[in-house]
Formats: structure tokens, C-alpha cells, sequence
């Protein structure tokens, strides 16, 4: 039995149910500035905060010429509220580098080099904006993948055995055609669907082939290690 069920269900779910948010492009091609700078704001801060947060720095750095061209001092008084101020400086420099090179580059790997941007970043950026064939895998992603796959390891120990899965979902010609599609269509199934608590399986696209909910324990997944 395969561990993860075909891409098509949860696409043609995100097609009706797709959320609309303040980051998201609503038709038309993304701007990657606008992919990179949302998601390194929702690294550590909710999508309900940082809607208004968004909308109001882009206002002031419209693009990331006008980003890389502002002083520190600005950026960083910008930023106030959101915490982790690495962040912030980080962002500033990555601006001044692509900037520099005139536009991000749309691989993963490459993405990954910049400052401030991990592993998770990357593919969200390659994919949303580059539509490049990864699965960015954050707290929402690993939970639904543990639950369809009925992963009993651990978390942290269980983070890359979940990412190796995750990956495994771009085999799938319909998941390969629609990256950055499947990417929003998981973080928006991991936020309103499979919920850490109470999941509405009875929604879900992937019930039918969700090993969890066949076994009944879809809430006690992910197990985490005590702390
Ligand atoms: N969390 C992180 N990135 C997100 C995105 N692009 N859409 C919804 N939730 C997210």
C-alpha cells in the first residue's frame, strides 16, 4: 500500500476551499518578493498577525530594490512588534543581495544560500513562487503527513523521516505540475482540516486513505518526545 494518497483530492479541494489571505496572489503570477517576505514573517508569527503587517511593509518597501536601497534603522523600526529581530536584519540583507544579483534565484538550493532563509523558506519560496517541484515542511506539514502515513517515531527525532515523505508527494505528476498549489493546499488542510486537536476528518480530501484515521489515532499523532 503506497504511504501517501495521490495529490488530486487535496488540489481539487484547495481549488474550492483555497483561503484567502492578505500574502496570497489572487490570480496572476506571484511576486516572489511578496512569497519571500510573508513567509519569513510567518516563521514565527501567525497568518492572522501578520496580515496588517504585510500589507503596511510593503507600503513602505514596495519592492526589494526599495528595501535593499533602505537603512537598517528603517527596516528594523518596521519590523517592531514582530520579534526576532534576526529576522529583520537578515531580510535586510538578503534584499541587498538580490538586489545585487536582480532578482531571487528560483531554486531551492540556491535559496537557501541567502541570508535568513532555512530549508523550510526555500522550498516555500521555490515552490509558491518558482513553482519548482519541493514540499516545504513546517509543524502544519509534518502533522499531516505523520497522520497519513501513520508515523509512530517521535518528534524533533522524526523530522526528517516526515520530510522524506513529504518529498515523496512530488512523485505524483498532478502534485509536480501544481507545486506551489500543493504546498498552500497542505498548509491550509494543516490549519483548518487536520488540526493538532479535534481534526474534521469528516472533511478531509485524503479521509479514505489517511492510515491514521483507519487505525483511530489521528489526534495522538504526531507523538513528541516529553520535553
Ligand atoms: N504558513 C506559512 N506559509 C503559509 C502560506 N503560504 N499560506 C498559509 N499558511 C502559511
Amino acid at each position: 500500500m503506497p504511504l501517501l494518497p495521490p495529490a488530486a483530492p487535496l488540489l481539487a479541494w484547495y481549488d474550492r476551499h483555497r483561503r484567502v489571505l492578505p500574502f496570497r496572489s489572487r490570480g496572476g503570477p506571484p511576486d516572489p518578493y511578496h512569497v519571500w517576505l510573508s513567509e519569513v514573517m510567518l516563521q514565527q508569527t501567525t497568518v492572522a498577525a501578520v496580515g496588517p503587517r504585510f500589507d503596511r511593509f510593503l507600503a513602505r518597501f514596495p519592492s526589494v530594490a526599495a528595501l535593499a536601497a533602505a537603512p537598517e534603522g528603517d527596516v528594523m523600526e518596521e519590523w517592531a512588534g514582530l520579534g526576532y529581530y534576526a529576522r529583520a536584519r537578515n531580510l535586510h540583507a538578503c534584499a541587498r543581495l538580490v538586489a545585487a544579483r536582480g532578482g531571487f534565484p528560483r531554486e531551492a538550493a540556491a535559496l537557501r544560500e541567502l541570508p535568513g532563509i532555512g530549508a523550510y523558506t526555500a522550498a516555500a519560496v521555490a515552490a509558491i513562487a518558482f513553482d519548482r517541484p519541493v514540499v516545504p515542511v513546517d509543524g502544519n506539514v509534518e502533522r499531516v503527513v505523520a497522520r497519513l502515513a501513520a508515523e509512530e517515531a517521535e518528534l524533533p527525532g522524526a523530522k526528517p523521516r516526515l520530510a522524506a515523505l513529504a518529498e515523496g508527494f512530488m512523485a505524483d505528476a498532478e502534485a509536480r505540475a501544481r507545486p506551489g498549489d500543493f504546498a498552500q493546499a497542505l498548509f491550509d488542510l494543516g490549519a483548518t482540516i487536520c488540526t493538532p486537536r479535534a481534526p474534521a476528518c469528516a472533511l478531509c480530501p485524503w479521509r479514505e486513505g489517511c492510515e491514521a484515521r483507519k487505525r483511530g489515532i489521528q489526534e495522538e499523532l504526531p507523538r513528541k518526545a516529553p520535553k
